[in-house]
């Protein structure tokens, strides 16, 4: 989605009148309501990160507007790619567009060879209690029929694979194909340390029947189509992937489509916090600590894409309403420690 200077253009719809100055803003989240043909925008200007809710009223657009709306987002984007800063931002964090997209494919794929020692080395950790919370909160027990969304080098997958057992039965699903072959590489390296026996001349890492996880099945896929028929899965998980993709509402209806009635979909990322202290720490680790070391890596420029998509990210409370318009019986969003940095939201279908 684009910000024009006295419009927003969102969907096939052209909202008119915005009454403060948007050229500093960023927006966080909308949401339509189709029946009083108004959207509720939720929007904060950068330097203050101060919200304003604002509702827009809607004039659904004709073919002919939607069309030069179309060459305005598609100037606007060339404008916007012009500043220095922006350029050298990897991912396109302040468009929601499939090009946006397609950057960001790019991207994991550039990170993969790194991303695993970046996680451990710049949380000190901590990612794998967070993970382990999700996969806790997903509810996935023996023998369950479960996926992994945005899965990367399969840290949650493995985790789930762990977790329900050789009688279930786990799919991990990312866009990035380098993310895949890391996440099948690294469960290729643990079974050969779980199957290696020094008395045995016999090793073997093709299977999966002496170890107690579940068999996994790396699926190349889009999280906004997921490739998989109606009530599938016991459990989902969704590590650091809803941030990423284009439409956040399309991808939640997605995992409560595939997801089991009664059943759970717990969503890890970062939180974009209400508190701003919070918000201060959180932007100063990333600015001084997280780039900077991502920038010994070679790898700075798609680091310095975190901090506006968390800005860009809807608030715990903001999820909880797009988990529910989406469709969800029930959602809760929990914040996580140190100092509520990270978010699970816990969707029950
Ligand atoms: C930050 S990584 C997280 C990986 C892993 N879940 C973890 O917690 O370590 C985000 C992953 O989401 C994937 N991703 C982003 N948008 C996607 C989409 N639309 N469909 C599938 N995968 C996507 C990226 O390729 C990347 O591997």
């Amino acid at each position: 989605m684009l910000i024009l200077n006295n419009s927003i253009n969102y969907r096939h719809h052209r909202f008119k009148k915005v009454s403060f100055n948007q050229s500093k803003s960023c927006v966080h989240h909308e949401r339509q309501n189709v029946n009083t043909k108004s959207v509720v925008v939720v929007v904060s200007t950068k330097a203050h990160r101060r919200r304003k809710k604002i509702i827009i009223e809607a004039t659904t657009a004709t073919n002919e507007e939607r069309s030069d709306s179309n060459v305005n987002n598609n100037q606007k984007a060339t404008t916007t790619k012009t500043t220095k800063e922006k350029q050298a931002m990897k991912g396109n964090p302040f468009e929601q567009t499939v090009k946006a997209a397609e950057e960001r494919q790019e991207l994991f794929n550039d990170i993969a060879p790194v991303y695993d020692q970046l996680n451990d080395i710049l949380s000190l950790g901590l990612h794998r209690a967070w993970k382990m919370a999700t996969v806790k909160w997903s509810r996935a027990k023996t023998g369950d029929v479960v996926l992994d969304v945005c899965c990367g080098s399969g840290d949650i997958t493995k985790r789930l694979s762990d977790k329900v057992g050789e009688t279930g039965m786990v799919y991990g699903l990312d866009f990035a194909e380098n993310q895949l072959r890391r996440a099948k590489e690294k469960m290729d390296d643990l079974l050969l340390m779980t199957n290696f026996n020094p008395n045995n001349t016999n090793n073997t890492n093709n299977t999966n029947n002496d170890s107690s996880a579940a068999k996994i099945t790396w699926v190349q896929g889009d999280a906004l189509e997921l490739p998989f028929e109606d009530d599938t899965f016991d459990a989902i998980t969704m590590g650091y992937g809803l941030r990423n993709v284009r439409d956040i509402p399309k991808a939640l209806s997605e995992l409560k489509r595939v997801a089991k009635s009664g059943k759970k979909v717990a969503i890890l990322d970062f939180n974009n916090s209400r508190d701003e202290t919070t918000n201060q720490v959180s932007g100063f680790i990333l600015d001084n600590v997280v780039v900077p070391f991502a920038k010994l890596n070679d790898v700075e420029a798609e680091y310095k894409y975190l901090r506006p998509s968390i800005e860009r990210f809807p608030t715990g409370p903001e999820l909880v309403d797009l988990a529910l318009t989406a469709g969800f019986k029930e959602a809760t969003h929990y914040e996580l420690q140190p100092g509520g940095l990270m978010g699970c939201l816990v969707c029950e279908v």
